[in-house]
């Protein structure tokens, strides 16, 4: 039996203690998540004490609490933005109509299967980071892998609570599986592409959440407008959460290209191999990082044209990212989209139903957004006179799912016969050997304000601690 008193051990503002069904299925769940935090979460984690944001409320003032505590005992809050009662549908056929609180009969496989999709990125990612830890470039940054860490493991019981509140019995099998699946499993592997490629290094890691995390950041936001209150509500909260992550990517990647840029200005050289014998990454190598992680990522809005995607707006489950900033219709039916295609060796745009296209669409809002980063890296450049540019890669390049899925494109958008792409490739994206050089400056600094030397330090610390405060206690 179970002793732990679920509402206080759980920070919660959905009326936990009230609810017995609810406290038996998470208590069932909650010995399971614990080993699985164990057996594949952060390595040689469990002394250290970290000191981690909590969350403790949705008041926008005040929602967080900071202070050390040992992970495996973090409080994983499961939080719902307030309510409205009066809230209405704003797209798809349902328009107009009240919010629904419970799940419709006719909408629940598929209400289901997107709540379970988004849950089995979050435990994915803190599978994919676990080896992290050992080599960390800083105490800080050490911190935020942690801080990320813990909060898609609160993701993961913010779906949980979901499954298992509103979809009875096939919802607590579904929270189980969450557990089963793992990362990069040829047996049982993560749902989706990007969740099961290794995160190797911490080049990766800043990649993987200025990028990967920023794909969380669209899917909750279109997720946040759903017919279904309880989703859009505990969304909502979510997004809260994320901009920390992709913060952790932008200022990571940031702070690698100032480092590199400090040494290319001190050898007054931009040649490769000098660079990286000042144990440096050089800009090619970060280049082809981000074409990886960019084109992985939008692999993850699905194929271009979806007939699910239609069902899931027009039934309400899903809207588009801010889909109440828009000034259409907000049902879509004969309006079109443009996508791509190849057509006799070249790229072409063609009309299709938007409905059919709402991946395409999200994913476009989404490369408006990665773009504007890129952008900042860029002015770090700038600054330091150096005339090189990054860019993101066209959005045919690499891609693995939808039309495009196959085609061999080089980052320009040129489509290229297989030849050439053999001859390119690891121009293009990283090589073997890149990883090995990166893996080879990847070594554990820990002490209090030290930084690795491939890495500058960032501007400020946590919550207006100094950057040398002691992040982590070693226990
Ligand atoms: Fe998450
Ligand atoms: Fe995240």
């Amino acid at each position: 039996m179970s002793t732990i008193n679920y509402s206080e051990k759980i920070p919660n503002n959905v009326n936990l203690g009230e609810d017995r069904t609810l406290q038996r299925a998470l208590e069932g769940w909650q010995p399971n998540f614990i080993n699985w935090w164990d057996d594949v979460g952060p390595e040689g984690s469990t002394n250290h004490d970290v000191y981690l944001r909590t969350a403790v409320s949705v008041d926008p003032q005040g929602w967080a609490q900071f202070g050390h505590v040992k992970m495996r005992d973090y409080r994983w809050g499961i939080f719902l933005n307030p309510g409205d009662a009066n809230r209405e549908i704003h797209f798809g056929d349902h328009k107009g109509e009240k919010a629904w609180q419970d799940v419709p009969g006719e909408h629940r496989a598929n209400l289901r299967r997107i709540i379970v999709t988004q849950g089995d990125t979050e435990p994915a990612s803190v599978e994919q980071q676990r080896h992290l830890g050992l080599t960390a470039p800083s105490m800080y940054d050490l911190r935020n892998l942690f801080q990320i860490n813990v909060e898609e493991g609160r993701h993961l019981w913010a779906m949980v609570y979901l499954l298992q509140k509103h979809f009875g019995r096939d919802g607590r099998e579904e929270a189980d599986a969450l557990l089963q699946r793992t990362s990069g499993d040829e047996n049982n592997p993560r749902i989706l592409g990007a969740f099961n490629e290794r995160t190797p290094d911490w080049l990766a890691f800043f990649m993987f959440t200025y990028f990967t995390d920023r794909d969380g950041k669209f899917q909750l936001s279109a997720l946040a407008e759903s017919a279904f209150d309880p989703l859009a509500r505990t969304t909502k909260f979510m997004l809260t959460e994320e901009a920390h992550h992709m913060f952790v990517g932008e200022s990571g990647v940031s702070r690698v290209i100032a480092r590199t840029a400090q040494v290319m200005n001190e050898l007054k050289t931009d040649d490769a191999q000098k660079i990286r014998a000042a144990g440096c990454i050089d800009l090619g190598t970060i280049q082809r990082y981000l074409n990886f992680h960019y084109s992985v990522t939008i692999d993850l809005f699905g194929a271009d044209q979806s007939s699910n995607a239609a069902i899931f707006y027009s039934s309400g489950l899903k809207g588009r990212y801010e889909e109440g900033k828009r000034t259409d219709d907000h049902i879509l039916k004969g309006q079109t989209y443009k996508v791509l295609e190849v057509k006799d060796g070249q790229l072409v745009e063609k009309d299709v139903p938007m409905l059919n296209a709402l991946n395409e669409v999200l994913r476009d809002d989404f490369i408006k957004d990665s773009v504007a980063g890129v952008g900042r890296w860029n002015k770090v450049l700038e600054k330091a006179g150096i005339p090189t540019r990054l860019v993101v890669p066209h959005k045919a390049f690499n891609r693995q799912i939808g039309a495009l899925a196959g085609i061999k494109m080089s980052p320009e958008g040129r489509v290229v016969n297989e030849v050439e792409w053999a001859a390119k490739r690891d121009e293009w994206l990283p090589s073997s050997e890149d990883f090995a050089f990166v893996a080879s400056l990847m070594g554990r600094v820990v002490e209090p304000g030290k930084f690795a030397g491939w890495i500058s330090p960032p501007v400020m610390g946590i919550n207006r601690q100094p950057v040398d405060f002691e992040y982590v206690r070693f226990g």
